[in-house]
């Protein structure tokens, strides 16, 4: 079980890192381009939020079932940086971006100028991305 959760999470991280990026290119291009929010906006839109919310559920199953999630979180973890990164500033940072993302999905939804729409979708997203890069364990991954 943890191992095939850790698997997943490991690849579900490719996909997110990638339709995260596809959805800014593609916010920013029509951004500069002033191309109106098409069918195709929306599902680049909605896969970036979907697949973080994936990695953002499975992540909670995982950090509850792996050695290094929450069974580790103690005050001598505090003092050791590899075991704080996994027991929290990785869940609580990803869980940062991810609500910044969902944040812009939200907001972005409910404004009705394309212009808008994508300026939303670009600062959210990649704020959300950034935060999500800042605390990816580089040092086990890609393994
Ligand atoms: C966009 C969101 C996220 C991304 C991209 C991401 C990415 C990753 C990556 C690449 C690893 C290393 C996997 C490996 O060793 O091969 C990892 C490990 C881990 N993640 Fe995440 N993660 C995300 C969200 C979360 C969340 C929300 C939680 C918990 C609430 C979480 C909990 C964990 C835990 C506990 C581990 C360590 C597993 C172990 O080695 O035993 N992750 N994550
Ligand atoms: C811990 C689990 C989850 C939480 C707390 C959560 C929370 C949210 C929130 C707050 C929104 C924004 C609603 C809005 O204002 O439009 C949202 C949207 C969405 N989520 Fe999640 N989510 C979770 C898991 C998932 C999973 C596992 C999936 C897919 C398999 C998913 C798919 C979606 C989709 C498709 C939308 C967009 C709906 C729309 O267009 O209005 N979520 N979620």
């Amino acid at each position: 079980m943890y191992t095939g959760l850790k698997h997943f999470h490991s690849y579900v991280a490719y996909l997110v890192l990638l339709l995260l990026v596809i959805a800014i290119a593609h916010a920013v291009l029509s951004l500069v381009n002033k191309r109106s929010f098409t069918a195709t906006s929306k599902k680049f839109t909605l896969f970036g939020l979907v697949s973080a919310h994936v990695q953002m559920l499975f992540g909670f199953f995982l950090y509850f079932t792996s050695p290094m999630g929450f069974s580790n979180l103690s005050g001598e973890t505090m003092g050791n940086s590899l075991a704080r990164l996994f027991a929290l500033e990785h869940p609580l940072t990803m869980l940062l971006g991810i609500i910044v993302i969902t944040i812009g999905y939200s907001k972005a939804k409910r404004t009705a100028e394309d212009q808008k729409k994508f300026k939303l979708i670009a600062w959210c997203y990649s704020i959300g991305l950034v935060l999500i890069l800042a605390r990816i364990p580089w040092m086990v991954w890609p393994s």
